[in-house]
């Protein structure tokens, strides 16, 4: 039960409002940076940072410079990082065997990166967008995005990731059954301490573009993912995902977009009490950056703010481009 508050001038809510000293004491949620996860993305090359258009202050890495901002993150206190690889045209095939080759850039990345710095927690990708011609997340197979076959390669690829270090996989492909097989294949193969992060709600979104650009996607893409990813209008379905998957082996769960998915990050952590984190998306970042370079919003505070809203939402972390930009602001 709430507490009856008195009437007015008894209660007067901007007492505690009045000063910094108030305001902090009274603060229900902070940000830190160990709330924060930063995915990056990776290229081949030596000494390239390559920007990406359309997420300003985001770059393509190859593996040197992904292993100076991994050590960067464990610097500002990231815990971890997540890798996404832009895969060369030529490694895009219909078999997506470069999905589980053992020196896949997304490999050769997490093994760099554990080697210097072994501190930091590694985040890998398993879904086949970024090794299929059709950029799918699965295997299309008469106009459609077959199940079963799918989650048979995704289990290699997830295996490949683990073996080259990874410490937390990330299904983003919503393929049906993956989480069970995933977890399955990494209990019979002395992977147990490898944990899982589903992306257990993640919804057919507009907010992905430029990530699909930084990959290199974009172009292939034929169609739209929504016989997988979820519909935006559907919230109890995400509560079903989200059940199925942590009952599958997910030790921790997403939700992806952000921002507009706030209610979806509330209902989950209020029924299954879980570690849950919400992915604040290409989509999202590029929209702070642009309001901000045509200085129509202060970026900064913009992004603190969405930023806060994850952990008021009940998130315990957010994936976000802004991390190291974010670590550094609360480091002052
Ligand atoms: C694909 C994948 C996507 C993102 C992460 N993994 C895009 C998609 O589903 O098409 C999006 C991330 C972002 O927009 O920042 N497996």
């Amino acid at each position: 039960m709430r507490p009856t508050q008195g009437p007015f001038p008894t209660t007067r809510l901007r007492r505690p409002r009045a000063t910094p000293a108030l305001r902090d004491l009274v603060r229900e949620n902070t940000l830190s940076p160990g709330d924060l996860i930063w995915p990056i993305f990776v290229r081949d090359g030596d000494g390239v940072t390559e920007p990406v258009a359309s997420m300003p202050g985001v770059n393509r890495l190859s593996v040197d410079r992904a292993v100076e901002a991994a050590r960067e993150a464990a610097e500002l206190g990231i815990p971890a990082i997540c890798l996404f690889p832009y895969t060369s045209p030529a490694h895009r095939t219909a078999d997506c065997a470069e999905a589980w080759n053992p020196d896949n850039l997304s490999n050769r990345a997490t093994r760099a990166i554990k080697d210097a710095v072994p501190g930091i927690a590694v985040m890998t990708d398993v879904a086949l967008d970024p090794y299929s011609d059709t950029g799918h997340d699965g295997f299309v197979r008469d106009g459609r995005i077959v199940n079963d076959e799918t989650v048979e390669a995704l289990v290699r690829q997830a295996l490949s990731q683990a073996e080259a270090g990874a410490d937390i996989i990330g299904p983003s492909d919503m393929m049906d059954g993956r989480i069970g097989a995933i977890r399955a294949a990494l209990e019979s193969t002395g992977h147990s301490r490898v944990a899982l992060l589903s992306y257990s709600a993640k919804y057919a979104s507009a907010f992905y573009g430029p990530f699909r650009d930084a990959v290199g996607a974009s172009g292939a893409l034929k169609g739209d993912k929504r016989t997988y990813q979820m519909d935006p209008a559907n919230s109890d379905e995400a509560l079903r995902c989200i059940e199925r998957d942590l009952a599958e082996g997910a030790d921790m769960i997403m939700v992806k977009p952000g921002l507009p998915y706030l209610d979806i990050c509330r209902r989950a952590k209020d029924t299954f009490a879980a570690p849950t984190f919400a992915y604040q998306v290409s989509g999202e970042y590029a929209m702070i950056m642009a309001a901000a370079e045509n200085g129509w919003i202060d970026g900064d505070r913009a992004m603190m703010e969405s930023l806060v809203a994850f952990k008021r939402a009940g998130c315990d972390g957010v994936l976000t481009y802004f991390a190291p930009r974010v670590a550094r602001a609360l480091a002052g």
